[in-house]
């Protein structure tokens, strides 16, 4: 099972390095003679989470990682580290877990204000989709976030962010739509590109300005989205990695999230969607027909849509946080996702409506007990199907040569304790591009 981690580099995870000029590691590959590499991690244990691994970990006990420029030059069992390796810094973990660094794959986490009056309104009987129409719920988040500045912005998100690090997030996506016009919209993805540069971690976003009706364009959906395919994602293109949209009947219509989604390829542009969360409008076919990078929450997809996913490689995000907060109780299809081999990302959907969450480790204990799936499935959904969701698949989610040197140390005695354990963090040390993070 770990045979291949003690291997030296294959010729492809040669020439891949070689090709980012790494002239060194190259030569060193050859003789693996007094090579020295930025930095090397022992006294580990490793989750690999390598997909062909039989114990859904792929544990590693008594591991070593080495790194180089960022990335990871070795990765296998202490006792295979070739000799004559060494670290300009040596790393001793203590005997901690090391995982790939953890990625939210779907979060709203750049807003201003919050909703709790919602909060208590719904415990009070009023349902999520009649706030929304009376014209509370996404649109009263977005009248907050208009009014606020850029700075403003990332001043109250931060602290948002930074809770999810804290956690051992090392990439998180982040979606606009709470502004539902242009400037607004652009505002709020420089904002989620400054969290990156200010808090150091990767950040992916999303254009979300599909995700409801703004008040000036009442009645005439059709005409707002016109704007979001003529005037908004063309003016995105540069800020936005991806584009996600609502197909939801307090969303928008399967044939208007069509339009979004053939705009959105002409510009070049990935695309995921908001599908299947409340009804069943086909959302995961749809999204698979475009070849979506993820369908996300999924609780009313039908088998045709899990088929179509599989086809399409689409992954299926689940938000057990929204689930939750909104008191659902219809599950997402687990075994059919299961069955089609449709691979399944966790995430906590951050956000002031749904899931005004910053705990991704609660998300995977949540993932067990509400979806029933295994803690394997539910670490390798934060992980290797989080960073396929973000198309990130050869970046990061494994301890692979040639990936992005991202980890979370953890305190803990075996891998399923990060899904057993809620409300305790036992994160007790983050790397990100090869550099520990105090
Ligand atoms: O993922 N469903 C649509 N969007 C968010 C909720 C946004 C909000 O209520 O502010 C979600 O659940
Ligand atoms: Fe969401």
């Amino acid at each position: 099972m770990t045979k291949q981690y003690c291997k030296p580099p294959s010729r492809r995870e040669i020439a891949s390095l070689r090709a980012r000029n790494d002239k060194l590691f190259y030569g060193s590959c050859m003789g693996y003679r007094n090579v020295i590499m930025d930095a090397v991690w022992l006294n580990v244990h490793l989750a690999t989470m390598d997909q062909t691994a039989t114990d859904g970990y792929g544990a590693i006990r008594d591991g070593a990682v080495a790194t180089r420029d960022g990335r990871i030059a070795w990765v296998g069992r202490r006792a295979d580290l070739p000799s004559g390796w060494r670290g300009a810094a040596m790393h001793d973990g203590g005997g901690a877990w090391l995982t790939p660094g953890l990625i939210d794959c779907h979060t709203h986490l750049v807003y201003a204000g919050n909703r709790a009056n919602e909060f208590e309104r719904r415990l009070n009987g009023a349902t999520y989709e009649e706030i929304a129409r009376s014209g509370g719920g996404i649109l009263s988040s977005v009248l907050a976030t208009r009014a606020a500045s850029e700075d403003e912005l990332v001043r109250q998100s931060a602290p948002r962010l930074r809770r999810l690090m804290a956690e051992g997030v090392t990439t998180v996506e982040i979606k606009s739509g709470y502004g539902l016009d242009t400037a607004t919209e652009l505002k709020m993805l420089r904002a989620a590109r400054r969290l990156a540069d200010e808090c150091g971690v990767t950040v992916k976003t999303t254009l979300l300005g599909a995700h409801a009706l703004p008040s000036e364009y009442a009645g005439r959906s059709d005409d707002y989205i016109t704007l979001v395919c003529d005037e908004m994602l063309p003016a995105a293109a540069g800020l936005a990695d991806a584009v996600d949209a609502f197909c939801e009947g307090i969303g928008f219509t399967p044939a208007q999230t069509e339009r979004v989604f053939a705009a959105a390829r002409r510009l070049g542009m990935r695309v995921k969607l908001h599908a299947d969360q409340l009804s069943d409008l086909g959302g995961g076919a749809l999204a698979a027909r475009h070849g979506a990078l993820s369908a996300d929450h999924l609780e009313y997809a039908s088998d045709t849509s899990l088929c179509a996913m599989a086809v399409a490689g689409t992954v299926a995000v689940l938000l057990p946080g929204a689930f939750y907060f909104l008191r659902e109780t219809r599950l997402p299809p687990i075994a059919g996702l299961r069955q089609h081999n449709v691979p399944m990302a966790i995430a906590t959907d951050c956000n002031p409506g749904t899931s005004p969450c910053t705990s991704l480790l609660l998300m995977l204990n949540m993932a067990c007990t509400l979806f029933r799936l295994t803690p394997a499935e539910a670490l390798a959904g934060v992980t290797r199907n989080a960073a396929r969701a973000l198309g990130m698949q050869n970046e990061a989610g494994r301890l692979a040569v040639g990936l992005r040197a991202d980890f979370a140390l953890w305190e803990i005695s075996e891998p399923g304790e990060l899904a057993y354990a809620f409300g305790a963090n036992p994160c007790i040390g983050r790397v990100v591009a090869g550099e520990p993070i105090r």
